[in-house]
């Protein structure tokens, strides 16, 4: 692999002793590898990779070709892991505008996030008389705000398409045998997908999870699969490195990780990483908090508090090397706005001055600095960055001392939702609540 994505933690660990972190993170690899930690049943995504053949890719291929051939949106349903790896693909390749342009294939949408009654409202009336198909992920099969959404969203489309053409471009992912969405998709014949029960949500993109809604937006997921492998096969350098930094700056004080991009198409990324990182690790009352900022937008917000709050933060760069695109600064005569000095230039070479004079900025301000260098953001490296993310979580998850493939925190809120929502089965908690709103 002569390209790949690199860290640098030059700027990270001065001063540190790393020497014994760098043991510790070979056993939490061989840990890893060999299956013999916590949470082992939840593996599948270690070997997915180079496990993905041809014939699913074609397979997943000739699904996305169906609902692009018939729809003008595809709605994508699911929350957490069944969301965001999809989302961070999409607009990691996507052209920032796809949105107000007419192009080729359909625009993909994403519901069942958030239980936004206006978002609903407002994606109804987008689709209402426009040819619309439906990919709905869950892995359990029972979570409320895909549930929700999906029921909304399958009653407008028989109703305004027929059942036929709904049946058609209806496709559901979801577990092998468990849980209502896969008895569902079942009697009524939709299309399905599996999720394997041994990979967890936040690991499962480059599973039909994400790499479906990915295909249908238009993008290669055989190149995006081919990124990872090469991660899987020649990454371990780079986990390592990363695995080691963040644990030798936890250990020292710094509990707040923030990863940071200069590249507005990374804005999702960060999203997707903050629950890997986030659910996987934060556990025990231990866990490095996982933020993220949009620079040089966030400079003019939060960059006051990065450079100058308190000293619990370390930072992590995410910086992409090319840029699709060249947008020359012009020179102008009478230079009022006085920026004829950076006439010439193109606009990406005074974001790498920004990159690097920031990053210069914060390790001045007590906060040290990781890079994390893609080459350019295309569906090789993109596919390269999910796994080193992935496999690095693991290592760092057990040198920390958790199981970084549970996530038994998630289910307090359900709890007393459901209990609000007067579920069925949930009498007693309900009962409790009350008594706990009222004293
Ligand atoms: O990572 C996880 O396990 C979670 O974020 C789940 O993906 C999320 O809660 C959605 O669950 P499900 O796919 O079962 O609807």
């Amino acid at each position: 692999m002569n390209e790949k994505i690199q860290v640098i933690s030059k700027f990270a660990l001065e001063g540190l002793e790393t020497q014994g972190l760098h043991d510790e993170a070979m056993a939490a690899k061989q840990t890893l590898e060999s299956g013999s930690g916590l949470g082992n049943d939840f593996l599948g995504w270690l070997h997915l990779p180079s496990s993905i053949d041809e014939e699913q890719l074609q397979a997943i291929g000739k699904s996305a070709a169906q609902l692009r051939s018939e729809c003008e949106y595809v709605i994508c349903i699911g929350i957490g892991g069944s969301y965001l790896g999809a989302k961070a693909v999409i607009e990691a390749l996507s052209d920032h505008f796809a949105a107000y342009k007419s192009g080729n294939g359909p625009k993909v949408l994403f519901a069942g996030s958030n239980i936004g009654e206006d978002y609903l409202y407002d994606m109804i009336d987008l689709v209402k008389g426009h040819k619309f198909g439906i990919i709905v992920i869950s892995k359990s099969g029972t979570t409320t705000e895909p549930g929700i959404a999906f029921r909304i969203f399958k009653d407008m489309l028989e109703r305004q398409e027929g059942k036929e053409f709904a049946q058609r471009n209806i496709v559901a992912v979801t577990d092998a045998r468990r849980g209502a969405l896969r008895g569902l998709a079942t009697q009524e014949g939709y299309a399905t997908y599996v999720i394997p029960d041994d990979v967890g949500g936040r690991f499962s993109v480059l599973t039909p999870v994400g790499l479906l809604p990915i295909a249908v937006a238009g993008f290669d997921i055989t190149a995006l699969v081919a990124g990872a492998v090469e991660m899987e096969r020649e990454g371990d350098e780079q986990v390592l490195n990363y695995a080691i930094a963040r644990n030798a700056l936890y250990r020292n004080g710094k509990k707040i990780e923030i990863l940071a991009n200069f590249t507005p198409r990374l804005h999702f990324l960060a999203e997707w990483w903050k629950q890997l990182y986030g659910e996987s690790e934060g556990k025990g009352h231990k866990g490095i908090f996982p933020a993220s900022v949009d620079f040089t937008t966030d400079l003019h917000s939060m960059g006051q508090m990065i450079q100058d709050g308190e000293r619990t933060l370390f930072e992590t760069v995410l910086s992409v090397g090319d840029q699709d695109h060249e947008v020359i600064i012009p020179s102008d005569e009478k230079d009022l706005d006085g920026l004829n000095y950076i006439a010439g230039k193109n606009v990406d070479y005074v974001n790498k001055m920004a990159e690097l004079g920031t990053r210069l900025a914060h390790i001045d301000g007590g906060v040290p600095n990781l890079l994390i260098t893609i080459p350019r953001l295309n569906e090789r490296f993109v596919g390269q960055l999910i796994y080193f993310f992935e496999k690095a979580c693991g290592v760092s998850g057990y040198m920390l001392g958790v199981n970084p493939f549970d996530q038994p925190g998630v289910e307090a809120y359900k709890k007393n939702m459901f209990a609000l929502l007067e579920k069925p089965g949930y009498e007693e908690a309900t009962a409790a609540i009350k008594a706990k709103l009222n004293k």
